[in-house]
């Protein structure tokens, strides 16, 4: 793949815009994106690069995302306008094929879906989502557990990380963005037809 190619150019695209912590993330994301992928049969080039390029719009500020998401036609909800932050995912996906070039649809899906995942996920994006929430830098209750889940099932993994972030918005009395109630309802019935 051409990206290969391009790999220096886009860590230092990410080193120019985005934090050194959130470089760090982006590469500790990369490898466990890696490692799930060839646990589960997922192209390793692909997961890699949408792990590389997954919050690549995390440097803009909440009125740039408003912004490009209007540029790029992104529909905006109430929920999005509350917390432009959660525009990063889309805005990225968007920016990663506009300014980088990118033109694999199950890599610009998954950067689109890594924050509030989406009812209808491949395994890509599954990958990307779980990867962002379980990479090596990342410490909370719970995540011993859901490495180990992880390993085994990616949905029933998917199911753990929006029940444990559930219940922090609720003990600190945030907002839960209906996507994370929709991708709940629809994993716990694909789990429970199995
Ligand atoms: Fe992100
Ligand atoms: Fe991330």
């Amino acid at each position: 793949m051409a990206y290969i190619n391009n790999r220096e150019i886009y860590i230092s695209f990410l080193e120019k815009h985005l934090s050194k912590e959130r470089v760090l993330h982006t590469l500790a994301v990369e490898k466990e994106a890696i490692f799930l992928a060839e646990r589960y049969g997922v192209d390793i080039c692909k997961a890699s690069l949408a792990a590389l390029l997954h919050d690549c719009a995390k440097g803009f500020s909440d009125e740039e995302l408003v912004e490009l998401a209007k540029s790029y036609n992104i529909p905006l909800s109430i929920w999005d306008l509350s917390s432009p932050q959660i525009l990063h995912a889309p805005v990225g996906s968007m920016f990663a094929r506009e300014y980088f070039g990118i033109k694999d649809g199950d890599i610009l899906s998954a950067i689109w879906k890594h924050t509030t995942g989406d009812k209808e996920m491949s395994t890509l994006d599954k990958i990307i989502f779980i990867a962002d929430y379980i990479e090596y830098n990342r410490n909370f209750p719970g995540i011993s557990h859901l490495r180990e889940i992880v390993k085994k099932d990616l949905n029933s993994a998917i199911l753990f990380a929006i029940s444990l972030t559930v219940s922090y918005i609720m003990r600190n009395n945030f907002v839960i963005h209906p996507k994370t109630i929709e991708v709940w309802n629809h994993l716990i019935k694909e789990v429970k037809e199995i």
